[in-house]
């Protein structure tokens, strides 16, 4: 692997194997989506909890300081929104000569395994990777299940991420699963991190899956509304980023999501 690679692998993927993945793309198809009208108010308290954050160029340029942020996974398809016809119908919009300018980490796209635009979203998926890997950049590939909550299973979830892995992904991102989700990880020969998907009613909820998922193999989040759509954002990072670099228990981290919440602990970065 080069240097390049390697070095931009290592901003991600931090030394004890693991990350967290702060996403705040959601508006390249949702528009201003709750509690991210404005994604840099939204993130500024977050961000020192997060080894890095996935977002579009748009809202990199606008919304985040250049002198102070962390390595950015830069989201390159799109061209579909919410109540357009198809969300499947993505395809590549940010340039990778963009993607250096701006200095990304990797970059990301997304692919919709068993939809109308299969094809063409691996594709882009394909084409982009050997745009990158000329230049030393990781691809991250998102398996997106738009709004088919079916496809959140094993079966499916192994089937997206092993084509993703094939066609040259670095990274790529799933859904975590309750039954299965260990196939999921074995079938994939690089590193699988976990989206956080619709805010759930517990926080225990999440360090329950996150902490699953790690146990099965996964070596992270790219984790998103579940913590900036809560009333305790920081302390929901604090907690999760808990479970992924200090191996606490769903319980400990609900410890420590109660202490940040009651002010009892004080908000320094983990690290
Ligand atoms: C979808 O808009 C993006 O790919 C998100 O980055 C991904 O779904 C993770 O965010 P969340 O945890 O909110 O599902």
């Amino acid at each position: 692997m080069d240097w390049g690679m390697k070095n931009r692998l290592a901003q991600l993927i931090q030394r004890d194997g693991r990350c967290f993945f702060l996403p705040i793309d959601h508006g390249y198809f949702q528009g201003p989506t709750y509690k991210l009208e404005e994604p840099g108010k939204t993130i500024k308290p977050l961000l020192p909890y997060a080894d890095a954050i996935m977002l579009t160029r748009g809202v990199l340029r606008s919304c985040i300081d250049p002198e102070n942020t962390k390595p950015v996974i830069l989201r390159v398809s799109g061209g579909t929104s919410i109540v357009g016809e198809d969300l499947s119908h993505e395809g590549v919009t940010t340039s990778v000569r963009e993607a250096i300018r701006l200095n990304a980490s990797a970059v990301s796209t997304s692919i919709y395994v068993g939809s109308k635009h299969e094809h063409e979203t691996l594709m882009n998926l394909a084409r982009l990777v050997n745009e990158c890997e000329e230049y030393g950049i990781p691809v991250m590939a998102v398996t997106a299940v738009g709004k088919e909550v079916e496809k959140r299973e094993a079966r499916y979830l192994a089937l997206a991420c092993r084509i993703a892995a094939e066609l040259g992904a670095r990274v790529v991102k799933t859904y975590y699963c309750k039954e299965g989700f260990e196939k999921v990880v074995r079938g994939c020969p690089v590193p699988v991190v976990m989206a956080g998907g619709p805010k759930t009613e517990s926080e225990l909820e999440v360090f329950e899956f996150v902490y699953d998922g790690i146990q099965k193999g996964s070596i992270g989040v790219n984790l998103g509304r579940n913590i900036w759509q809560h009333d305790y954002p920081v302390a929901m990072i604090r907690a999760i980023r808990s479970i992924i670099h200090e191996n606490a228990t769903p319980q400990e981290a609900q410890e420590l999501f109660n202490e940040v919440k009651s002010g009892k602990k004080k908000v320094v970065c983990g690290r």
